[in-house]
Formats: C-alpha cells, sequence, structure tokens
C-alpha cells in the first residue's frame, strides 16, 4: 500500500519505518526540514535500539522517504497515519492544534479517496474533530472527495518500540464502516497469523478510549505498589516478597508491579491526566484515575526524602552521585522523569550532584538540568561514585544491576546507596557492608 505517515516523533518513525520493512511504500512527513535532512542522512534523533539499521535498510531500497511537503505525497496514497504530537495543555487536556492542523492540510491536498488514521494519542471525540476539518476544508475546495478517519491507537514501549510494532500483543482499529475496517485489516494482516484474536476491530470511539485505559491501567498497578510499598516500610514487611506473593495469582500477573520512584516518560502522566480531564469534562469526577496521579506525584520525591532523613534538612556540603537520569533503560528519554525532581530537590538543599546515565546526559544537559551549576556529568558510573557522599539508583539501566561493589565501597565516602529501583539484594548489600535503603523495606 502507499502510505503517508505525518509526524516523525516517536509514533511516527517507528510506525513509518516497521510499515516499510513489511513491503509498504512509505513517506513520512515533518515540517522540521533539519529532523528530514538529518533522516536522509541516516541520522535518527531519538535512540531506539535497532530503529536505525531499518531506517537506513529501508531507505536504501526506497520503500522509506522522507518529505517536507505533505501535498506532494498525498495523490494516489491509500492510508494516511497522522502521528504528530499532541502536548499537553495548561488544564491538562490533550491539546489537539497540531494534529487539527494537519487533518485541514490533508483537507486542502488530498485528491484521491483516502483514509485518514488518528495515530497519535488523542481524546475521545477527536476523529469526529478530524473529519469535520477536512470535511469544512473539501467544502471550501467545492469537491467530492470520499475519505474516512480510523482511530489506531499505538501501544509501543520506548526501548522496545519495534519488537512491540513488528510481533504486537494487539492491533487495535476503530472504524465505523466496514470497508474500511477491512483495508486496515489488510494492511496489519502481515503483523500476524492468519485469523489472529489479536487484531481487535470495533468503533472509533471505543479505540480512543482504549488508549487511554490502557496507560491508565498500567499507571494504577503501579502507583497501587507503589502505596503498597510505603506501608509495607511502615509495618516492617517487605514489598519485594509482597510483589512476588501477589504476582504469583495469574488474576494479578507480575508485570507493572515493581515499585519505584514513580512513573515518567511523556505517555503515562499525560494519558492519565487526558482521562481524568475527559472525565471531567462530562461531568464525572474520575477519583482513582486521581488518586494515580497524586501517588505518583509523591513517589516521584520518596528517594530524595529518605536522603534527608539520613543526611539532615540542610544538605550543604554534600554530593550524591546518581546513576540514571532517564525515566526507564533503554531510552534518552527524560520526559517527567523521577531524576529531575530528586535532583532538584537535593540541590535546593545545597548538595552536589555528580550525575552518569548511559544516554541521558546531553537531555539533562540541554534541556531538563539545564543551567544548574551544582550539577556534574561523569563519563562513567564509577567516576561518578569517587568521593560522593552516597549512591542513588534512579533508572533501573542494566550495566547499574551487577556493578563491582568493591570498587563502589572504596570510592564512595561511606558506603550509603540509595536504590529507587530495588535493583539490589538488602541482605547481600548488608553483609558487605553497605548501608542500603530502598523502596518498600525499612533497612
Ligand atoms: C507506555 C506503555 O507501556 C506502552 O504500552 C504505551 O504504548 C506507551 O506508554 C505510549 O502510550 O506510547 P513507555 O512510556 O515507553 O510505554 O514506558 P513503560 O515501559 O510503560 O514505563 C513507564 C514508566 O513506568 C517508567 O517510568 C517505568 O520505570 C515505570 N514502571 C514500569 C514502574 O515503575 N514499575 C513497573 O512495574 C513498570
Amino acid at each position: 500500500m502507499k502510505i503517508t505517515v505525518i509526524g516523525t516523533g516517536y509514533v511516527g518513525l517507528v510506525s513509518g519505518t516497521c510499515f516499510a520493512e513489511m513491503g509498504n511504500k512509505v513517506t513520512c512527513i515533518d515540517v522540521d526540514s533539519n529532523k528530514i535532512e538529518k533522516l536522509e542522512n541516516g541520522i535518527i534523533p531519538i535512540y531506539e535500539p535497532g530503529l536505525e539499521v531499518m531506517v537506513k535498510r529501508n531507505y536504501d531500497r526506497k520503500t522509506l522517504i522522507f518529505s517536507t511537503k505533505l501535498s506532494d505525497h498525498l495523490d494516489a496514497c491509500d492510508i494516511a497515519f497522522i502521528a504528530v504530537g499532541t502536548p499537553m495543555g495548561d488544564d491538562g487536556s490533550a491539546d489537539l492544534k497540531y494534529v487539527l492542523q494537519v487533518a485541514k492540510e490533508i483537507g486542502q491536498n488530498m485528491t484521491t479517496p483516502l483514509i485518514i488514521v488518528d495515530k497519535s494519542t488523542v481524546p475521545v471525540g477527536t476523529a469526529d474533530k478530524v473529519r469535520a476539518a477536512i470535511n469544512e476544508e473539501l467544502e471550501k475546495r467545492k469537491v467530492n472527495i470520499d475519505f474516512d478517519v480510523v482511530s489506531n491507537p499505538e501501544f509501543l514501549k520506548e526501548g522496545d518500540a519495534i519488537n512491540d510494532f513488528m510481533k504486537p500483543d494487539r492491533v487495535v482499529i476503530g472504524a465505523d464502516k466496514d470497508e474500511t475496517a477491512e483495508k486496515m485489516r489488510a494492511l496489519y494482516s502481515p503483523f500476524f497469523r492468519s485469523g489472529s484474536a489479536r487484531l481487535i476491530i470495533m468503533d472509533v470511539k471505543s479505540a480512543e478510549m482504549t488508549k487511554y485505559v490502557a496507560n491508565a491501567m498500567l499507571a494504577t498497578k503501579i502507583s497501587f505498589m507503589n502505596e503498597v510499598a510505603n506501608i509495607c516500610e511502615l509495618v516492617g514487611a517487605d514489598v519485594n516478597d509482597v510483589r512476588i506473593g501477589i504476582g504469583s495469582d495469574s488474576r494479578i500477573g507480575y508485570s507493572f508491579i515493581y515499585p519505584g520512584s514513580g512513573y515518567g516518560g511523556s505517555c503515562f502522566p499525560k494519558d492519565v491526566k487526558a482521562l481524568h480531564r475527559t472525565a471531567a469534562e462530562n461531568g464525572y469526577e474520575a477519583l482513582l484515575i486521581g488518586a494515580v496521579e497524586a501517588v505518583n506525584d509523591t513517589q516521584k520525591l520518596v528517594m530524595a526524602k529518605k536522603v534527608v532523613k539520613r543526611f539532615g534538612e540542610d544538605l550543604t556540603g554534600k554530593t550524591f552521585a546518581i546513576w540514571g537520569l532517564s525515566f526507564k533503560p533503554d531510552t534518552d528519554d527524560m520526559r517527567e522523569a523521577p531524576a529531575i525532581y530528586i535532583i532538584k530537590e537535593l540541590v535546593s538543599r545545597g548538595a552536589k550532584i555528580k550525575a552518569y546515565d548511559p544516554k541521558a546526559m546531553h537531555e539533562a544537559q540541554e534541556f531538563y538540568l539545564k543551567g544548574i551549576n551544582e550539577v556534574s556529568y561523569c563519563n562513567s558510573k564509577y567516576e561518578a561514585i569517587v568521593d560522593a557522599d552516597a549512591m542513588i539508583l534512579l533508572t533501573d539501566w542494566k550495566e547499574f544491576r551487577i556493578p563491582d561493589f568493591e570498587e563502589l565501597k572504596t570510592q564512595l565516602k561511606q558506603p550509603i546507596v540509595f536504590d529507587g529501583r530495588n535493583q539490589y539484594n538488602d541482605k547481600m548489600m548488608m553483609k558487605n557492608g553497605f548501608e542500603y535503603f530502598q523502596i518498600g523495606k525499612q533497612p
């Protein structure tokens, strides 16, 4: 099929590349000419394992091309994916200005029948708005071209995006017309064995809702476990054991019940807020969803509170090594990362920070911790611990999992570790002479 993907952010670039990999002819569009030029030269703006090779392969065999001009790439196009950003507005709702701008441009330029797919995470009712924006432009042009709007939310995880897209748990397609649904089924069927029940077709509004509910459900599991962790500490239980104890019930399961320093990223925080907002707009106060967010906000600072409890309110003269800045491993993404909040809190109390992250240091320096002179960046995890008063682990990168504990002990001023992701065994840490603080268990 001939496909145009508008927006070369995370979702757009991964989707476009994977569709090309399956043999479709794909054009990825972005208004940022600098980005398009880089992509044409094989430079990928994000770190995502496996993506660079796949982009290059498809670009070389011309199944994937890049352009800044949407108007040149709608002729004889079968499906146009809208995958532009939906930033969070001041009131917590998703800002649709980019989505609707693209819809307008499609209406101004389409010449042949087209299926328009909302791939961006958008609130319930957006497909109607996209349809109206396109209709308005067609009316202005006094033309009648057949089109339909589909909701096809994306469920890929950063760091595992290619795998998630190529071997999806499920694909949700919201289409109100049967013939549109069949075309979408044809596009996605190569990703599944024939007749798979994991290609799920439903109406547009339910598909729009599914995306928010999936993320809000996962965020709820995390906030629930973080709250349980805090209770465990108070009653003298070990959340790591509790987690295994409950996860063994197949109705609960083991995934997404790892307590930690709170969820971050571009999706959970934004989507939980947006669902809360959608409920409010429809006259319903979503108490549980609101609490999920409140628990997460508090959880992000739990490690800082533990540091203050150990070292005192005034941290002047103290230096802390931070292992991990990104919101999760295998990405350079720092959006809503707990590290931002914890580092700012410690610095506000007079501390100095020596940070190390395998991928996200550039992001931190340029954007999220920009201008904070108390933060210095180190070339390795071991450089960060030299003469630090304690090490604070905030992202569960694999390279932090089994460090050289002897080195850790010798380089730190005192062998103190705060583990915001419960990566180590507390008994082993104590046996090796560490003062070890984790989530959900008192030392
Ligand atoms: C999330 C969803 O998992 C994807 O299915 C979805 O497509 C995506 O959002 C999206 O809407 O685009 P992502 O934000 O990349 O993916 O990251 P996750 O792996 O889900 O992790 C989110 C956060 O939860 C991280 O900060 C992670 O550390 C935290 N987390 C995760 C926990 O604290 N505990 C857990 O048990 C699992």
